[in-house]
């Protein structure tokens, strides 16, 4: 995104004609944090202890998407979340885009893992927001 913005010349431009057409900004929004995400500001200050151009960009982005999404998604609470500055830390790094994934997973698999061992130790189900929309399960044969 912030590639073809710099393509482009104009964020302003960018950012409006994206919420105008439906389509959601990379980056921005989350499901549980309704002010900043507190990754993001902490990933923020990494990204400008490297510094470099897309540092200074990504922060211009930043500031303009949250102004568009407050004009034109009022209310709704839209700020940075983790993917934004995640990026962009991590191109200042070095690291090859098809790799931003793996390094990204990688760094959770210690939460992923956690959460295996919690579940395994009280045996307390997981219940993720999610709706099942598959087919219905087969009957029960009644018990002879
Ligand atoms: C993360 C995300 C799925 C959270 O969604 P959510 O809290 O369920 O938000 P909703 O789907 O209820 O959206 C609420 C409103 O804000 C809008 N909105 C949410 N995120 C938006 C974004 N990034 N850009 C533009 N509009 C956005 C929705 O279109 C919706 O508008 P409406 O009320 O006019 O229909 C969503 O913010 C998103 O898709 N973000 C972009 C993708 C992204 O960065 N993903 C990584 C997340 S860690």
């Amino acid at each position: 995104m912030l590639d073809d913005i710099a393509t482009q010349g104009r964020a302003d431009a960018w950012l409006r004609a994206a919420v105008h057409n439906g389509d959601r900004i990379m980056g921005f929004g989350h499901r549980v944090y309704k002010t900043d995400d507190p990754r993001s500001l902490f990933l923020r200050d990494v990204a400008r202890q490297l510094g470099g151009p897309l540092v200074d960009f990504a922060e211009q982005v930043e500031r303009t998407a949250v102004g568009v999404l407050t004009e034109l998604k009022p209310g709704r609470q839209l700020y940075t979340n983790v993917e934004f500055f995640a990026g962009v830390v991590m191109h200042t790094c070095g690291i090859p885009r098809d790799m931003f994934t793996p390094t990204f997973a990688s760094g959770r698999t210690i939460g992923w893992a956690t959460h295996v061992m919690e579940q395994a130790a009280d045996n307390r189900l997981i219940r993720p927001a999610a709706r099942y929309v598959g087919r219905p399960p087969p009957q029960q044969v009644p018990a002879r």
